[in-house]
């Protein structure tokens, strides 16, 4: 690509990028894995972790908190965060939620795993629409269960639910895990596929566990809309939520499983037995900002976001347009299609080994039988600055290229 042509990608060259000062040799610090599982010169667009700072209504609140000790926590009753959660839910639909239906969590993914373990035997299948966040697939078969997947299908303009597979994998499951925005393809199931699902799910009789953790990084322009938000499906539904994805806060460990039935929440969280844990008195603190006064800063997140996720988009049609490529509608993960390559079958190895990025293979976001369904596809993060999402993108396009590509 030419310099002209880079600096097109960027949506006003005019505007100071805000994350532009952001540096390789800074990031790449022993406390971050994102930066440190691969060497020095590797740009690392695979764990969804975002490059920039904490929001600093976040650092202020954290260091308020630390004057004031680190006891436990008042999170049983903390009526605080409790009452901030419903309200913020409220606004996606989840209204009504009554305060015994939240219980907090030391991160999302233990509540997938309680939620497999509570609702569902060893044995018996549990949905999921493939490719998936990898601890949905493996907190099925981690437990004893097997894993009915319904693979999504490729539409004209975006990923799409495959009915004809959803329903016969729903077929004789008691449990469906929903990803809604969905890691990785960043879809948002819109309300014609909500209705459709829930009419589904209510059909089946299943038991819902939706993991909404990344519904507050949308580029919709449309107000989300929870699977629970219905109130038909409210009784069988378990939402998980958390503050990482949007406020870059994974490293403090954080979650909460809702529901309107308390007893289905006090269910799910008994099947984890002792083995949970707790929240940390930080993350709590953290969360408590975030929902308090970190608004701003999370909307000018997501117009950057939004920002880069156009640069992405462009850059492939423009200078790799055999790869197949959807504008995702929510998270910082793009989830790209190189079959075409002469490579693909190595396609994760040879990116890091050629164009010395590192990304999330398509195999790791489906289970063993229908891992080899994926090879090829990538799972690109670009919560990075501008210029390293450039870079990265420039140096993935020239490694590409020394191979011919033939189009099917
Ligand atoms: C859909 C989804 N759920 C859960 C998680 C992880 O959540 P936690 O770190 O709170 O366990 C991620 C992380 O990327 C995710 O994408």
């Amino acid at each position: 690509m030419t310099d002209a042509q880079s600096t097109e990608l960027m949506p006003d060259a005019s505007v100071a990028d805000p994350y532009g000062s952001l540096d390789p040799a800074t990031l790449r610090h022993v406390d971050s894995l994102k930066w440190t599982v691969y060497g020095e010169g590797i740009i690392p667009l695979w764990v969804a972790d975002m490059d920039y700072p904490v929001a600093p209504p976040i650092v202020a609140a954290l260091q308020d908190r630390l004057g004031r000790g680190l006891g436990y926590h008042q999170l049983l009753g903390d009526p605080t965060l409790g009452g901030q959660l419903r309200d913020h839910l409220a606004t996606q639909g989840l209204t009504d939620l009554p305060a015994e239906g939240i219980s907090f969590l030391p991160g999302v993914v233990p509540g997938i795993y309680a939620a497999v373990k509570a609702l569902t035997e060893p044995g018996e299948p549990v949905v999921t629409m493939t490719p998936v966040y990898h601890p949905f697939h493996l907190s099925i078969t981690d437990q004893g269960r097997r894993v009915a997947a319904a693979p999504l299908r490729e539409g004209e303009r975006r990923w799409e639910i495959d009915w004809e597979a959803l329903e016969a994998a729903t077929e004789g499951s008691r449990l469906l895990l929903l990803c809604h925005p969905h890691n990785p393809t960043g879809r948002v199931w819109d309300e014609g596929e909500l209705a459709r699902l829930r009419d589904l799910v209510l059909a089946r009789d299943l038991w819902v566990m939706s993991d909404e953790l990344h519904a507050d990084l949308r580029y919709t322009g449309r107000a989300f809309e929870a699977f629970a938000a219905d109130p038909q499906v409210r009784a069988k539904t378990i939402t998980l939520t958390g503050p990482c994805k949007a406020y870059n806060t994974a490293g403090l460990g954080i979650g909460a499983m809702v529901g309107h039935d308390p007893e289905l929440v006090q269910r799910v969280k008994k099947a984890a037995g002792g083995l949970m844990g707790h929240p940390s008195a930080l993350s709590v603190t953290m969360w408590q900002a975030a929902l308090r006064e970190g608004g701003p800063w999370l909307e000018g997140m997501v117009a950057y976001l939004r920002g880069n996720r156009d640069v992405l988009q462009a850059f492939v049609e423009t200078q790799l347009p055999w790869v197949r490529s959807f504008p995702v509608e929510a998270t910082y993960l793009a989830w790209l299609d190189l079959r075409s390559h002469p490579r693909a079958g190595d396609i994760q190895k040879f990116l890091l080994e050629e164009a010395r990025i590192a990304v999330h293979d398509g195999p790791v976001f489906a289970p063993e039988e229908l891992k080899p369904q994926y090879q090829g596809f990538i799972r690109v993060n670009f919560a990075t600055s501008r210029a390293l999402l450039i870079e990265a993108l420039e140096r993935m396009a020239e490694a590409l290229g020394r191979e011919e590509v033939v189009q099917s």
